[in-house]
């Protein structure tokens, strides 16, 4: 079966049982401050396992784009090392929230192995929970008996909380497990050793197929277990992993998910896939990365310096690390197998497809940027090399760290020197590093403190900014050091940060005591809004009256308007390879990045502010649109976004029917001259191929005009009111200009006129012309000056000149080179004698030296000086 046939069994197989296809949500996670990038099918839907919110179906299927590169789940430098481990995989799953349970999401992941997809069951081995006595749970029997069903009870294998106990994060849903597990090595093998004795040990021939969750507990941020309100089924699945075990391969990368991308770097390099092992590891870290690569930028996730973008970047770089090292590409390659890739997931991800060219081009900026860096790098290290010593700890890592070289890769190029790495030291630098990010990163809360357990959150800020509210639930929130709590009300004005908008602020008033609380922000954690605060109400219970700023929200949203004017402003003028790849509005102003890759010409901006303004003045009504079924709203022609995660129903925000229409969370304004005037701030590049501009709104362009016309005036006041400020500006520029080149040629003239007299006064000294004067001069430049041509024209020179040039001394030597040859004298070492008499320093060469100072009554010493040098 190829890939795609693997994938379409399995959820027309769940279909047929009822459950709902669903979309994968994308690969980088917004709205959960816990995660970074989807690591697990689950993920989108935590909040029904929590009973934040119900599920509308309660039975669900799908293939979910996950990356697991970091943390609980895996480690980047192994991908690639084995056949079996991936940064990005594909997650088939299906999911029962309150609906079936153990019976039959094992009787049907049993029945799509050997049924449908013909697993041979003589190679399948099943786990189950033994039970755990600190967490006071018990071996999971249950699944043991529905097992016994269908496969030998001597295949079912009782494992601990290790292996099959399934948890999210540190805290959140999670519960017992059952896995089933395939023995894929050959026959000899298998008669020597019982696979069943290699299940659970990294046997890369002994698998893991598919974890069946069966999540029943919350784990709290005591390390202890509470029930959930409900029991839920949660199932994973590895496409990769069931495609090769289908067609009884080696390896995952042997199936037709990798093997055309392999295929196509073999090509590039004129390398073979499957002769050397190195080789082949970078084969496989290529093949492996340039997925989880090309969907997380086509999900909207620059290369960037912090967080998420930075995983990104570190994934590109290894993946060009072993593409230079073992495959010879000194250029960019990765690019090169984006084609291959969108071609391949055409009809199952298509927003790779559609942004194909956008992707392949950040890619490749990236990858001639970071190529750049690794030839420094290796420089450096060449450098260090060739002094033949030992490669310290700390350069080491600074070449890990900076220039993106693995360890392994700086010991290799040492032994090949005959040299060493101080990998203590290395590591010890390393350690550190981990420490100080996690302890920038370190965030604790407490567990939630429920007050009314049956009432869901409702959300009322597009229609009321102040609210009478209960608190439903509180917690702790310890951050760099603070506290602050984090509350939840049954209903909220609070627009929770999300889609580039920041959270509202406000108060909370007690309806008992009048205490006043302020809401400091307001933050999305996934499909919860959390109030923050940094005092917890005396009496928690007692209801509030909610107010939201209001003039900071509505500063805010004129910018949030402005923001969809201006991306479809953007696409008129520029094109409709414009996409937006991230937004920030906050009450002061509107920040919008987007694909394009060129600087925006200033008679673009132009026309972009004159269009958004146009339709600021024509006024036009919003239009908004709740609960629009999804395919009708994209049907319509809406602006939706690449790598957001939407639901059944969506909100349609319309500011003209033939202008802007976007898929839209975030807050407006009621008409479109609410939001005042729009003025751009600033245009610059981002990222590869993204720009970034900068625009004001409202309040904040008056400021701004009323600032430029206050400076304006002053410079009116100045210039004494002419009639065409700009001509006359000009017209000053001009003659200042003019007169600038007079004073020069003037200078020129005095300058030779001083050199005639300097002629003069030189006098024949022992062998040498000297020349020792205190001279009229404006610039120690000039001083330069004139010397050089003396130098020219005057034989065996000695000249000292010194000069009071603005209240400051300078002393300027000179010595023809014959008699810095048959003398010895030396410049720069008596200017910087002589330069103490000055209070100054200075210096140069032995034919030419300059000095400086702060005290100019001692310029006639220094003449002295001179002089008593040239006659001693
Ligand atoms: N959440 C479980 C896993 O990731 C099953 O989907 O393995």
């Amino acid at each position: 079966m190829t890939s795609k046939e693997v994938r379409k069994a399995f959820l027309d197989y769940f279909e047929k049982q009822g459950h709902r296809i669903v979309q994968s949500a994308p690969i980088v996670v917004k709205n959960d401050p816990t995660l970074m990038f989807t690591n697990a099918g689950m993920n989108q839907f935590k909040d029904y396992f929590l009973g934040n919110k119900a599920a509308k179906d309660t039975r669900v299927a799908d293939t979910q784009k996950c990356l697991r590169v970091s943390g609980k789940h895996n480690d980047l430098e192994e991908v690639g090392v084995d056949t079996y481990h991936h940064t990005m995989f594909e997650m088939l799953g299906n999911w029962s929230f309150g609906d079936y349970f153990k019976e039959e999401a094992i009787a049907w992941a049993w029945e799509l192995l050997t049924d449908v997809y013909k697993l041979d069951k003589d190679r399948l081995y099943v786990t189950v929970f033994e039970g755990d006595e600190t967490d006071g749970t018990s071996p999971d029997t249950e699944s043991e008996d529905f097992w016994k069903k269908h496969i030998a009870a001597d295949r079912i294998l009782r494992c601990d909380k290790k292996d099959n106990f399934w948890e999210m994060g540190d805290t959140g849903p999670c519960g017992s497990c059952s896995e089933i597990h395939m023995d894929l090595r050959p026959e000899a093998e298998r008669a020597q050793t019982d696979g069943k004795d290699l299940v659970n040990a990294d046997h890369p021939q002994v698998i893991e197929l598919w974890n069946l969750v069966f999540m029943e507990f919350n784990r709290k941020a005591d390390g202890s277990l509470e029930n959930l309100p409900a029991k839920h089924v949660d199932t994973g699945m590895g496409l990769e992993r069931v495609v090769r075990a289908i067609a009884m391969q080696n390896s995952n990368y042997d199936t037709d998910l990798f093997m055309d991308t392999i295929k196509t770097l073999e090509k590039l390099s004129g390398k073979s896939y499957g002769k050397e092992e190195q080789l082949d590891i970078a084969f496989r870290v290529i093949a492996d990365h340039i997925r989880a690569l090309s969907f997380c930028i086509a999900d909207g996730q620059m290369p960037e310096n912090t967080g998420a973008g930075y995983v990104v970047r570190r994934i590109l770089r290894r993946a060009v690390r072993y593409g230079y090292s073992y495959l010879g590409f000194g250029k960019p390659f990765l690019c090169k197998l984006v084609d291959g890739l969108s071609a391949q997931f055409d009809g199952v991800f298509d927003e790779l497809k559609s942004q194909k060219d956008f992707v392949t081009q950040v890619i490749e900026q990236e990858e001639t940027s970071f190529l750049r860096t690794l030839f420094s790098g290796l420089d450096r290290l060449n450098t260090i090399l060739s002094a033949g010593k030992e490669v310290d700890g700390n350069t080491a890592f600074e070449l890990y760290d900076t220039f993106g070289f693995p360890i392994d890769l700086t010991q290799l190029i040492a032994s090949e020197n005959n040299l060493t790495v101080d990998m203590e030291g290395f590591e010890k630098a390393l350690a550190e590093q981990k420490a100080r990010s996690r302890a920038d990163a370190a965030k604790e809360t407490g567990d939630w403190q429920v007050l009314l357990s049956d009432e869901r959150e409702e959300f009322i800020g597009y229609d009321y900014t102040s609210a009478d509210i209960k608190i439903t639930r509180y917690r702790t929130l310890k951050q760099k050091g603070k506290d602050k709590f984090q509350l939840v009300f049954n209903l909220t004005p609070f627009y929770a940060e999300s889609g580039g908008q920041v959270g509202d602020t406000g108060v909370l008033i007690g309806a008992g005591n009048n205490e006043k609380i302020r809401v400091l922000d307001t933050q999305k954690e996934n499909d919860l809004i959390v109030h923050v605060v940094d005092q917890l109400p005396e009496n928690p219970s007692q209801p509030f009256a909610a107010h939201v700023d209001e003039r900071k929200r509505e500063n805010t949203q004129r910018n949030h308007s402005a923001t969809h004017l201006l991306h479809a402003a953007l696409k008129q003028v520029l094109g409709d390879h414009v996409a937006q790849k991230g937004s920030l509005v906050d009450p002061k102003k509107l920040r919008f990045d987007f694909s394009h890759f060129a600087k925006v010409e200033d008679e673009h901006l132009a026309e972009i502010e004159h269009i958004v303004n146009d339709k600021i003045h024509a006024g036009i009504d919003l239009d908004e649109k709740r609960n629009v079924p999804y395919d009708i709203a994209i049907n319509s022609g809406v602006t939706a976004l690449f790598g957001e995660k939407y639901g059944d129903v969506v909100r349609v925000i319309t500011f003209g029917e033939d202008f802007s229409k976007e898929l839209c969370g975030g807050t407006h304004v009621k008409n479109t001259s609410d939001i005042g005037r729009f003025k751009f701030t600033s245009e610059t590049s981002v990222a590869a191929g993204v720009r970034r501009v900068e625009a004001i709104t409202g309040e904040e362009a008056d400021k701004y005009f009323a600032k430029k016309l206050d400076e304006l005036a002053a410079v009116e006041e100045l210039l004494g009111h002419p009639k065409d400020v700009v001509k006359h500006l000009e017209s000053l520029l001009k003659e200042n200009k003019d007169q600038a080149k007079q004073i020069e040629s003037f200078v020129n003239a005095q300058k030779g006129q001083l050199k005639g007299n300097l002629v003069n006064a030189i006098e024949s000294v022992n062998g040498v012309n000297a020349l020792i004067q205190q001279v009229d001069i404006d610039s120690a430049a000039s001083a330069k000056d004139v010397l050089f041509q003396l130098r020219n024209e005057v034989e065996n020179l000695f000249a000292v000149l010194v000069a009071e040039i603005n209240g400051k001394p300078s002393i300027s030597i000179m010595i023809a080179d014959d008699v810095v040859s048959d003398k010895g004298w030396n410049a720069g070492q008596l200017v910087r004698e002589w330069a103490k008499e000055v209070k100054g320093g200075g210096g140069g060469q032995p034919f030419f030296a300059q000095a400086g100072g702060a005290d100019p009554s001692g310029l006639g010493k220094v003449l002295e000086h001179a002089k008593a040098f040239v006659n001693g």
